[in-house]
């Protein structure tokens, strides 16, 4: 038994779709979640970047005395989730694998899309967790960087998502995928468009789902499920409170965000 928060952390305000599976399978946990507003994206930027980032991220929800680390977006996963996992003594979980996990488990014809930022795709990280899974995989990938901006928005079920999917998985739509794993924390919000673009034989695979299901089985194998029984309690901390904060943030975690902090992370 361990009363401790977790911590979660994305470049920006994406990762709260990673809080809210969190919350669903785990209502009893205390989550401390970091969005780094100021310097989002992180999808265009070199991997020392990322990884610089990543490490202050992590001190800071260490400042706060997690007993876990969920990195909720998938470019920080791909790039610097084992480099972390060296340096920090502490439970870290990134979502490629139980995103690439998901995927195997969901396909049939063998045949997986993969969609992310451009550092995601580049890292090809969930191609080698997903041959992992099953060497028989083929697996196609494409970066779809607009998608960020056109969620962050408000754009998510317009016109101009739709012409902007359209344009990226016209040539996925040849591949004849029966899976497209959602590699990237905004995607989520685009299910609908991407839906309508890939047509209803494709099952989308939203790492999000997948990734809480791991934290709850690392908390259990290492006993430090919360089991006080009461409702967890949620704090956010951002390095840059923008105005659209509470309303894009609340998109993505499907409630109202309360509680928002603002750190200075070059501190960490
Ligand atoms: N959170 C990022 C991801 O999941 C998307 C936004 C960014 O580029 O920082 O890859």
């Amino acid at each position: 038994m361990d009363n401790r928060p977790i911590g979660v952390f994305d470049s920006g305000l994406g990762g709260l779709t990673v809080v809210k599976e969190l919350m669903k399978i785990l209502p009893g946990e205390n989550l401390v979640y970091f969005g780094d507003t100021a310097r989002v994206p992180y999808g265009t930027r070199s991997n020392e970047t990322v990884i610089r980032y990543s490490k202050q991220c992590i001190r800071f929800l260490l400042s706060q005395d997690v007993k876990m680390i969920v990195i909720a977006c998938n470019t920080v996963s791909s790039i610097s989730l084992d480099i972390v996992n060296k340096i920090f003594d502490i439970p870290i979980l990134g979502v490629i694998e139980p995103g690439a996990k998901a995927a195997a488990q969901s396909t049939k014809n063998k045949r997986v899309g993969i969609i992310g930022t451009q550092a995601t795709i580049r890292s090809k990280a969930y191609e080698k967790a997903l041959a992992k899974h099953d060497p028989e995989i083929s697996i196609f990938s494409t970066p779809c960087s607009l998608f960020v901006p056109i969620v962050e928005e408000g754009w998510s079920n317009t016109q101009i998502a739709l012409l902007t999917a359209e344009r990226y998985l016209d040539s996925m739509k040849g591949n004849e995928i029966d899976t497209l794993l959602l590699g990237c924390t905004h995607f989520p919000l685009l299910q609908d468009t991407i839906g309508k673009v890939m047509g209803p034989d494709v099952t989308l695979v939203n790492p999000a789902e997948g990734t809480a299901l791991e934290v709850e089985r690392i908390l259990r194998s290492k006993n430090i499920l919360n089991l006080e029984g009461n409702e967890g309690t949620y704090n956010f901390f951002v390095s840059d409170l923008g105005e659209k904060f509470e309303d894009i943030g609340g998109q993505f975690l499907g409630r109202e965000i309360k509680c928002i902090q603002k750190i200075d992370i070059e501190r960490y």
